[in-house]
């Protein structure tokens, strides 16, 4: 089979753990698809030529320069794992316009600016696969977009925050101070590169913001979402939670009313200590996912870090070059309504917690 190329934008953490697992596994993956897809790096983008990183590549494969990446003959699919929401958006929004399909793990771009984004993967016929950035390692985007389809989804909720979920164990069990601990989940690979989104909740309402579009079929305005961080917990709260049989979690939850409307919020909450997700330690995350037919499934696994993040993106690549092989029509996601009810922010500012 012939080979397809990848330009890698960002080798920071998961980049270069993207590199490494084609590294190791690419025949495997090869072999998987019955000789239809070799995966290899063609290009790379990074800010600091000179930088020594976990993944090397041949000095001839990396640029400086977005546009001569998305532009290179030998890229067929675009790989974005630089964060934020400015370049980001236009090296996704170019390689779209090139008809090359799109693999990101940026939450905060598609919860921010994928209106746009998909507007442009629907015009140019181009899939955007976004598998590694909701919940690292575990295969939650595909569960509700595929293993759910056939579900009305009442409900999602979980722990989609490895950072918050790291610090505030430390602070519970190590009595680490709050910045102690985030300094470790920063040393980990786990923090986004600002991890002011991870502290503040946004880091996960970008997640619940995504999730909610999955089941839904609409882009949730992040406006109506209501958003508090774990930078809000004192020690004293962890110490009262713990005093109650409690433990704090910061919680995301996405769900649908009665009357059809979508509420998307996170929170630090109280969770009894027999709860399931009183069980999710360190940097894991899980989602319960209750569809009407389904009943209730919980998704539990790696939630950040470099092997499990990357393990999502190349499972997208091989989904993106399946499509390049064999071209059937639009493999990705779309929303497919316009619009749709939200409950507003001020009604979600209630106390929460799981019984
Ligand atoms: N900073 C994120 C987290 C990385 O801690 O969950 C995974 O998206």
């Amino acid at each position: 089979c012939s080979t397809l190329g990848i330009g890698l934008a960002g080798l920071g953490t998961v980049g270069s753990g993207v590199v490494l697992a084609l590294q190791r596994n690419s025949d495997l993956i090869t072999d998987r698809t019955g000789g239809t897809v070799r995966l290899k790096v063609a290009k790379a983008l990074v800010r600091n030529p000179a930088k020594a990183r976990a993944a090397d590549l041949p000095a001839d494969a990396i640029t400086t320069d977005w546009q001569e990446l998305v532009a290179d003959p030998a890229v067929d699919i675009v790989v974005e794992l630089i964060g934020g929401t400015d370049t980001a958006f236009d090296i996704v929004a170019a390689a779209l316009k090139a008809g090359k399909p799109v693999v990101t793990g940026n939450k905060a771009l598609l919860a921010e600016r994928g209106t746009e984004l998909f507007a442009l993967s629907k015009e140019h016929d181009t899939p955007i696969h976004f598998e590694a950035a909701v919940a690292g390692g575990i295969p939650i985007i595909k569960t509700v977009q595929e293993s759910f389809v056939g579900n009305r989804i009442l409900s999602m909720t979980g722990i989609i925050n490895g950072t918050s979920n790291y610090i505030l164990e430390r602070m519970a069990n190590a009595g680490l101070e709050f910045s102690e601990a985030l300094k470790e989940a920063q040393d980990l690979g786990y923090a986004e590169a600002d991890p002011a989104l991870d502290v503040n909740g946004w880091d996960a309402a970008h997640k619940a913001i995504l999730l909610a579009t999955l089941a839904y079929g609409f882009s949730i305005d992040p406006t109506k979402v209501y958003v508090a961080g774990i930078e809000q917990v004192r020690p004293i709260d962890i110490e009262f939670a713990t005093r109650l049989g409690y433990v704090v979690k910061l919680l995301a939850v996405v769900r649908e009313h009665d009357d059809g409307s979508i509420e998307v919020r996170v929170q630090p909450s109280f969770i009894p200590k027999s709860h399931i997700l009183a069980s999710v330690h360190g940097v894991f995350n899980a989602v319960a996912v209750h569809g009407d037919a389904a009943g209730e499934s919980l998704f539990y696994g790696s939630g950040a870090g470099q092997d499990p993040t990357a393990s999502s993106a190349v499972a997208d690549l091989v989904e993106a070059a399946r499509s390049l092989r064999q071209p059937d029509g639009h493999r990705g996601f779309l929303p497919y309504k316009e619009a749709g009810a939200l409950v507003p922010v001020e009604e979600t500012t209630t106390a929460y917690y799981v019984r």
